[in-house]
């Protein structure tokens, strides 16, 4: 006698009850939930922005993120989601002036900061600096990582005002130069699929107003 006929189950009820627990396994998560009723609606976070200039009050999700927040609920969706995972720059905004990745911050963490997307630097009537210097240098090919390049390059700027170094900053006493190379590693969490890079560096070089080799 085997094992399966000692505990009394056929070779064919065997196999039948390990492809229904393997069918099992393979839903989909929240199938079973689903099959069961509907669950309850998750509970919604009040959350203040103050969003180019304006006070926003929204209920959200607190799993939402602050991207999703700007794009979804208050439909700026100048702001891209390129990767959603913090490895492309594409929704960089600015936030209390210090750029960040929107996706990768919950909204719920900025009650009450004040954020700048790329629709609060400027107007198609009215640029800001560093968007008419992308359209003068050529700065983009498709335009997906352009928002989020400007955005940043605008807070580049602002950190090296303030004298925050970089990793390719050799004298940490000093100002940091504007050299090329800095601006590369400043701006390399923006990826431009498109290899707009050049132009990219040119175009903020220009707005710094100097040029250094
Ligand atoms: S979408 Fe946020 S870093 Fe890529
Ligand atoms: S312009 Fe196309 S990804 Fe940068």
């Amino acid at each position: 006698m085997d094992d399966v006929a000692a505990i009394g189950m056929s070779r064919r009820g065997m196999l039948i009850t390990g492809a229904a627990c393997a069918a099992t396994h393979a839903l989909p998560a929240g199938a079973s939930e689903r099959q069961q009723g509907p669950s309850a609606a998750p509970p919604v976070t009040p959350v203040r922005l103050t969003v180019n200039g304006s006070d926003k009050e929204l209920s959200l999700d607190p799993r939402t993120t602050l991207l999703d927040a700007l794009r979804e609920h208050l439909h700026l969706t100048g702001t891209k989601k390129g990767c959603d995972h913090g490895q492309c720059g594409a929704c960089t905004v600015i936030v209390n002036g210090r750029r960040i990745n929107s996706c990768l911050s919950l909204a719920v963490m900025h009650e009450r900061d004040s954020v700048t997307t790329i629709e609060g630097l400027g107007t198609p009537e009215k640029l800001h600096p560093m968007q008419a210097a992308f359209v003068k240098h050529d700065g983009y090919q498709c335009g997906y990582c352009t928002p989020g390049q400007i955005c940043s390059a605008v807070a580049v700027l602002e950190e090296i005002r303030a004298g925050s170094p970089s990793h390719v900053t050799a004298d940490l006493t000093a100002a940091p130069p504007l050299s090329e190379a800095e601006i590369r590693e400043r701006m390399s969490g923006n990826i431009c699929r498109c290899g707009a890079y050049s132009n990219i560096v040119e175009a903020i070089r220009e707005v710094a107003g100097r040029r250094q080799a």
